[in-house]
This record gives structure tokens, sequence and C-alpha cells, in this order.
């Protein structure tokens, strides 16, 4: 027996083979400490062992005799929480949470022998714990305030009011800093079964013939399922529905992460043991592998569906004209590679019977499409599938779609028994769709005022071999071509391939990213041919109200575009001085970049969502809505509207998100449209809904709206002083049958499709070009230091400004910026999802590269709110535009440090190396 303390409790368990992890996770049912890799390479099951932070997926149960552990349930005492875990709440420093309770018990580590840090012992104390949300930036800030509290050189801040503009603690992440089981993986039934998913070997290769007898036979198996056992439809998908659940005998496999065939046994190892025993015969075939081998003439199409997914084209004015009379024209190539989204949470799914209903629990970004796939695939009817949201260990558009889900929801339905299948970080990588890769080719042209007159585009754009989302990535690719700047000639091309790759789908960004690489680089190659500086050339061409975009959309008022980059100006201005190089080979750079990216899905689409406010009978006020809340704070924005259109404490509120039988239809967690549409919905909701509740009161207790005054317990008649509690209030209006519970479905203003000539005609409907209902606007400053020996460089310092609207959460929306912001850096600087002929290099999430805490630059968050006015309360939205202009202003910053254009992404030190020998010789 190896004997040892955990959180102060003597604990016995037999000697074994297992890790601390699977011990904690596994047998004493401690689910605070999470599994994000495995490995060792992401900390989110750090625990302290003997006052040492210790990755507890590493570290076994027999080396722990005799230790001291302490985990996350240990830290809060006596209902008291430790000043750790109140000071990342209280900062922000937890958004989807997974990385929380490793990222504390790190920190703890740390204050337990230092109680007055340095910036950089924080950082060294934390440099094994990856964040995929928050940037790092309110992590340090936490650790410093909790140290401060600590030592007595501070206090916690006061409790904002949670009206709309207050920097209000979030409401769903207490239970995330204690380490509470709020994750899909976090939770087991009885009776449950694991899965184990079996994929092929081959990123192009015929099945032939798949044999599972060995694996059934095989100790605790319980069932092998197969493509012939799926009873509905074979194939899934959000669009086009064209992917398959598992490659039937006589299909192809078309990438790495297509599967043939599941395991479901009695325990994972089982699983994972006979699904090695599933043998599959393939025909390999030669597949392609990158989009410009597809794009070639010669290149014949490999799938059914052709060579193409889609083609957007974007055509304004005369181009060969304005190319003709330019004073400056300027061309160039850019790359950018696949991108893995790294949230840190692996895709799950728990799949049951929950009355008499087949039920899914999973992290995901919308259970409608989920419902819909699933049933559709199980030929069950879609009001008789049940999909029940759980918290998502951050999304970032990779969980809009199923992954295991079909797999374990069919087990289930065979079985009759619930299914569990988690995937590992290595399946994960393979299977889940990526950013898309592109090569685009500009060619721009300008006159010697900076006037941009023209632009030429192509973006090459790789789909992989499924759908996903491709054919909207495509078309934003194309529509954003030109950066946020009226051009009044363009003739853009954005052209999705298929490749035997993994399918490119939703990822923050959304193909605006991949553009405002080129675009933003290009301009500054612009203004360095027409000897202006990069600020200028932005400042003449910018969208501004009353512009037009290259598709013809009429710029409205709510554009904040041009004080974005007159506020980075300043700020960068003021920088200018504080940098200096480090050494004798060390240079200081500067550079800008600007975006724009569209808020809702647009383009004609279906973009309504639902919300529901109510006093339930039992006296709670709650909101139900079907945004999917994954890390970026949705619940308490609703809960902030709510709170402010109903003048009812912020904290009173209890939110409910996506349950398909509970909830209303939200559509896709995307688009950044969730502010927009779902909190629109929640307004007129919440407004109708304080209507109900002012005649009930009247009508129950002979109130008069003039002195009622709602508090976190119920209504006060200011006149008797005298408190009504909810409870009491909604056991007397269920009496007399008033209805407490107002529902609101919001449709956002109509939009178009994109019209087939861009430039519209004299007298036009401006209504006639509004391809989206609202954008918002970015500028950021990025001052680098560079080694034009050694090519190693470093962002020191970022102004990231952001026109989003009114801001409802201003502590929300810096830990958005501040990750986007992040993220744009890793884009720019290191990640890249490697592939070699289809089959991942990057194996694990160490090779992912994702930026580490000591890659966080020092970040100025500056907003300019420009309210929309068909926002709620002229909210627009934000979630996905500050991972854009990163990686180009870096660009740009090289540029102005070393005199060398890098334009094929990530910039490693090895390609800045190439480029000062290119420009040495
Ligand atoms: Fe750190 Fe999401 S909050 S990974």
């Amino acid at each position: 027996m190896i004997s040892f303390i955990l959180n102060g409790e003597n604990k016995a368990v037999e000697n074994s083979d297992i890790t601390l992890l699977e011990y904690l996770r596994g047998v004493a049912c401690l689910k605070g400490t999470k599994n994000g890799c495995n490995k060792a390479q992401c900390g989110a099951c750090t625990v302290i062992v003997d006052g040492k932070a210790k990755r507890s997926c590493v570290l076994k149960i027999d080396k722990c005799a005799g230790a001291k552990i302490e985990t996350i349930e240990g830290l809060a005492k006596d209902g008291k929480l430790h000043p750790l875990q109140e000071a990342f709440i209280k900062t922000g420093a937890v958004q989807c949470g997974f990385c929380s309770p490793g990222m504390i018990m790190a920190a703890k580590a740390l204050l337990d022998v230092q109680l007055d840090p340095s910036e950089e012992e924080i950082k060294e104390a934390l440099k094994f714990n990856l964040c995929r949300c928050t940037g790092y930036i309110a992590i340090i800030e936490a650790v410093q305030l909790a140290a401060a509290v600590m030592r007595g050189a501070a206090e916690f801040p006061a409790v904002a009011s949670g009206m709309v503009g207050t920097s209000v603690v979030r409401n769903d992440v207490l239970k995330k800093a204690l380490g509470e089981p709020v994750y899909t993986d976090d939770f087991d039934l009885e009776g449950q079964l694991y899965g184990q998913v079996v994929y092929t070997e081959y990123p192009y290769a015929k099945v032939l013939k798949i044999d599972t007898s060995a694996a059934k036979k095989a100790e605790g198996v319980q069932l092998v399922i197969t493509a012939a056992d799926i009873p509905g439809k074979k194939t899934f998908g959000l669009l086009s529905c064209n992917q398959p659940v598992m490659i039937a005998e006589g299909e192809h496999a078309c990438y790495i992460g297509d599967s043939v065939a599941c395991v479901i046994a009695d325990t994972k190892a089982q699983a994972i043991v006979a699904a090695k025993l599933v043998k599959v015969e393939y025909e390999v075939k030669v597949g392609v592998f990158d989009a410009p081998t597809m794009a070639l003439p010669e290149s014949k199409a490999f799938l059914e569906k052709g060579k193409i997914i889609s083609h957007t084209k974007v055509r304004r004015g005369d181009v060969n004209k304005a190319f003709a009379e330019a004073d400056v024209i300027v061309e160039g190539d850019y790359y950018v590679p696949f991108i893995e989204h790294a949230y840190m949470e692996p895709e799950a799914a728990v799949s049951c019977y929950l009355d008499g209903k087949l039920t899914v629990y999973t992290g995901c970004q919308g259970v409608g499409e989920f419902v819909v796939n699933i049933a559709d695939c199980l030929a069950i009817p879609r009001a008789e599938m049940h999909v029940i949201g759980r918290e998502a260990g951050g999304g970032f558009g990779g969980k809009e779609e199923c992954t295991v889900h079909i797999h374990a929801a069919l087990a289930t339905k065979i079985l009759q028994r619930p299914v569990k299948i988690v995937m590992t970080r290595e399946e994960s990588l393979k299977v889940s769709t990526k950013r898309h890769a592109e090569n685009l080719h500009y060619k721009m042209a300008a006159k010697k005022d900076g006037t941009i007159t023209a632009i030429e585009s192509t973006a090459i754009v790789d789909t992989g071999a499924y759908d996903s989302l491709g054919l909207p990535v495509v078309f934003r690719s194309g529509v954003v071509a030109a950066g946020p700047y009226q051009v009044e000639n363009a003739h853009t091309d954005s052209i999705g391939y298929y490749t035997n790759n993994p399918p490119g789908g939703a990822f923050r960004g959304f193909g605006s990213s991949q553009a405002t690489v080129a675009a933003e680089i290009h301009i500054d190659r612009l203004a360095e041919a027409l000897k202006m500086d990069p600020y200028t050339i932005r400042e003449k061409n910018a969208l501004a109200p009353g512009k037009q975009s290259i598709t013809g959309q009429t710029i409205g008022d709510d554009c904040g575009y041009p004080e974005t980059i007159a506020v980075v100006k300043k700020r960068m201005s003021e920088l200018a001085d504080t940098y200096k190089p480090s050494g004798a080979n060390k240079r200081i750079g500067f550079g800008i970049a600007s975006s724009y990216k569209n808020v809702g899905l647009g383009t004609g689409l279906q973009d309504n969502a639902g919300a529901i406010v109510e006093l339930t009978a039992n006296g709670q006020l709650r909101i139900l809505h079907g945004a999917f809340e994954i890390g970026q704070g949705c619940n308490t924005i609703m809960a902030q509207i709510a709170a402010e259109t109903t003048k009812i404490p912020y904290a009173a509120w209890l939110v409910l998100m996506n349950d398909s039988e509970i909830c209303p239809e939200g559509g896709e967690t995307t688009a950044s449209r969730q502010t927009f549409v779902t909190g629109n919905a929640v307004k007129f909701a919440a407004a109708d809904f304080a209507i109900k509740l002012k005649k009930a009161l009247k009508e129950i207790y002979g109130l008069e709206k003039a002195h009622m005054n709602f508090e976190l317990l119920g209504v006060r008649d200011d006149l008797s002083g005298k408190l009504f509690s909810w409870q009491e209030i909604a056991k007397k209006a269920f009496d007399k049958g008033l209805s407490l519970n107002a529902a609101y479905d919001y449709t956002p203003p109509a939009t178009v499709r994109l019209p087939e000539n861009n430039t519209p005609p004299e007298g036009h409907n401006p209504k006639d070009y509004d391809i989206h209902i609202a954008y918002c606007y970015a500028t950021h400053g990025v001052i680098i230091e560079a080694d034009e020996q050694t090519g190693e460089y470093k962002v020191l310092h970022v102004v990231a400004s952001h026109d989003a609207g009114k801001v409802i959460n201003p502590m929300a929306f810096k830990g958005q910026v501040e990750g986007g912001v992040v993220m744009g850096i890793g884009y720019g600087v290191s990640e890249e999802y490697a592939l070699n002929q289809g089959v991942p290099i990057t194996t694990d999430l160490g090779k992912c590269r994702i930026p580490k805490i000591a890659d966080t630059p020092k970040i100025d968050v500056i907003n300019v709110e420009r309210t929309a006015p068909e926002g709620p309360y002229g909210a627009k939205g934000m979630g996905e535009l500050p991972i854009n202009p990163p990686a180009p202003a870096i660009s740009n910053a090289l540029f102005n440090a070393l005199g060398v254009r890098l334009t094929h992404f990530p910039i490693t030190k090895e390609k800045v190396v190439s480029a000062l020998a290119v420009k040495n010789a």
C-alpha cells in the first residue's frame, strides 16, 4: 500500500502503475485536477506535492509515498475562498476555467514561499501552465493581487453593481475556481461504458475490409460499431452534412481523422486494448496535400464533390483602368498555415437515456446542430433527442461540430447504457477542424497622395477533406480582402479547394484573419513605395461612416475605425522612447495593423436567437438562452443586460444555457454574434418580463411602479419599507394565474447575399448591399525587439484599440482582447499545425507552439465605443477581432527593425535569418 496525506487527510492506495492524476480523478473522485494533454505539456493537472508544484499526469502514485499532496479542492476552508481563488475570480483570470485549478495550484506553490513575487518570478512559477483564453495578463494580475492581500498590502476590490458597463465578477467562474466538476469528463454515470474510436491509418485510402471479430472477443468488450450499424444518415456536418461518421467498407477515408470503428467496453483501458485488435485492410491512394497543387488545371478532383468547395468573387469598378492609371503598384505573396484551436479541454461526450430520451452531454458551441446531426444519424425523431451543454473548456470555433458524439449516442442506443468517450489530445489534434491554410497573392495600386485605387487578390484556401464551415470561411477571406478601407476598384477571388488534409472549420477570425495578414502587410508595402507613414495611408483610406466597403456596403455611423488608428498613433508616439535595444545586435521595431470583422452571420442567413426571462414557481429569477458559454462570459453579459433592463440586481439572476429541452434555440456561438443577437433577445424578453412583473405587483399588493424597489431578495415597497420576497411574489402570482414568463425571439435587421456586381449603381438602395448587420474594428500597434544576427525577436508591447460598440463588461472585454492578442501573437510568431503528406507532424500540444506565459507582452487595451443603434445598449460584439492584427503588425515591426519583409507564417527566427541573408547578399 502507498500512504500519503491528501488535502489534510490520511489516504492509502494499493501500489500500482497509475499516475497521481489517475488516482485523483479516477479513485479519489477529485475532478478539479484536469487532464489536458496527459504529457506534462499543459499544466492543467498541476497539484502541490511536498510544497512543490507537480504535474500529476506524469507522477506515478508510487512516488507519492509519505507525501503531502494538495489539490484545488483543499484550498477553500470553512466556506472561505483561498485569496488566490478570490483574486482569480475578481481579476477576470478565469475564462473557460479549464486551466484555472492548475494555475492556482502552481501559484500557491510560489506564494507559499514568496509573498512578494516579481512578475518574472510569477512567470517562472507558471511556465509549465498553458492558458489559451486569457493571454496570461489577468493571471499575473491575480497572483500579484492575492500576494498583496496575503501580506496585508491590498484589499480585494469592491463588487461592481452588475449593470451594463460595469466590471462585475462573472457568474460562471466560482465553481471553476473551486475545481468543481463542471466539464463533460468530470462526471460519470452509473453503469457507464467507455468508448475508443478506431481511426484510419492513411489520409487517403479505400477501406476494403473491416474485421472486428478479434476486438469483439476481447476482455470487457460490449460492442464494436462500424458504419454498417448506423441506422440513419451516414454523414454529419453543419452546412452540407457530407462528413462520414465512420468510413464503411468500399468507401474512402479522406483524411487521417476519419474513423472506421468504435469499441465500447467496461473500462477505458479495455476499450483501448480492443481497438488495436480491429483489423482494417486498405487500398492506399495518392492524395493531394496542398491547395495550390489542387488549384493546378491538371489536378483532378479526388472526391465526388469535385475540386472546389466554393469561389467567392468581389467585383467592383474597373481594376484594369485603375492599375493603368496608378502611380504605384505593389504585388506580393503571402502564406498562412493551418492552426490548431488548442482549447485546453479535449472533446468529450457522455450519452445516456434521461427521462426516456436519448441524451448527450457535451461542451460545445451550440446544441441545436448536435440534436439535428445525432438524431438524423440515429434515425430517431429530433424531438426525442436531448443535448445538454456542459461547460466547455474553450472552443474558439473548434467545438461547433460533432466528433465522438454520434459514436457515443449510437452505442447508447444499441446497448441502452450510458457511454463516455473522451478524446486524447493526440486524437483531438488529428480529428478536429483547423483554421484554413491559405496562399494569397495581392496586387494593389495607389495614387501619389496615398489613395488606394485598386486591389486584385487571390486566396487559395485549403479546406481539407470535408466542407465543415469552409464555404463561409472562403467567403469571408474574399469579402474582407482589402481590409477596412474604401477601395473603388476591386477584383478579389477566394477559392477553397478540397485536399486530404483535416477539414478547415470555424476558428476565431473565420477567414478574416488570413486576409488581414496579407492586406495589412501589403498596405505597409504600399506606404513604403509611396514614402508615406503607415498611419497616414490607413487614415486616408479608412472605412468611416458613409464610405463603402469593397462589397458595396455603406458603412454606418457606428464605425469607430478612424478613432482606433488615432488612439494607437497617440499611444505609440508616447511609447516611442520607452524601449531601448538591450544589446549591440538588437533593434527595436514598431508596426501597426488594422482589421474589421462582421458581427453575426449576415449574407441573408437566418440569424435569430431566443431568450426566456422568468420568475419560476419557486421564486427563482432566471434567464434561459441558447448562446453557449465557452469561456467568453456570455452568461454574465446576459445577466447584466437583464439587470439593466429590469433594474433587478445582477446577482439575483440564474442563467441557464444550452439545454435543447428547456432553452430556446440560439444558433451557433460563432461570428461574434451572441452579444448582439442573444443579448437583444434577453433585453426584449426582460423588458416584457418587467412589464408583467410590475402589473402583477400592482394586482397582488397594490404597489405603484414609482414605489417598487427591486432588490436581491425581493421587491421593497418604498412607502412602507416592506420587502416582498421573490418566493412570495411567485407563489401569489401563480395562485392568481398571472404569468411571469416572457419569451422573445430576436431577428436582427435583414442582410443580403453578396450582390453579383458589387458596384452599387446610381440611386441604389443602400440596404441592397448590406451583407452584414454590423462590424467591429481594431487597430493594434506592436513594439518588438529583434536580433539582427540570430533572427530571434520578442514582442514587448501591444497597444490594442477596438471599436466593439458599447462595452457591457469592461473586465470581460479586456480579457477577450488580451486573450485574442496573445493568440494572434502565436499566429505570427510560432504556431503551425504541420502535416507531412496529410499525416500530422504536430502530434502533441507542445508541438502546437502556442504562447506561454513568458511570451506575454505588455498589452494596453483601449476601447473606442461607437454604439450600434440595433445592438443591445449599443453593443456590437468582439470575440474574434483581437486575434487579427498582431501577426501582420509583427511582420511590419520586423521590417521597421531589420528592413526585411516576412510574409510566410509563422515568422520563425530561421525565416528572419534567411531574409536577412538575402537582404545582405
Ligand atoms: Fe485558461 Fe481557458 S481560462 S484555458
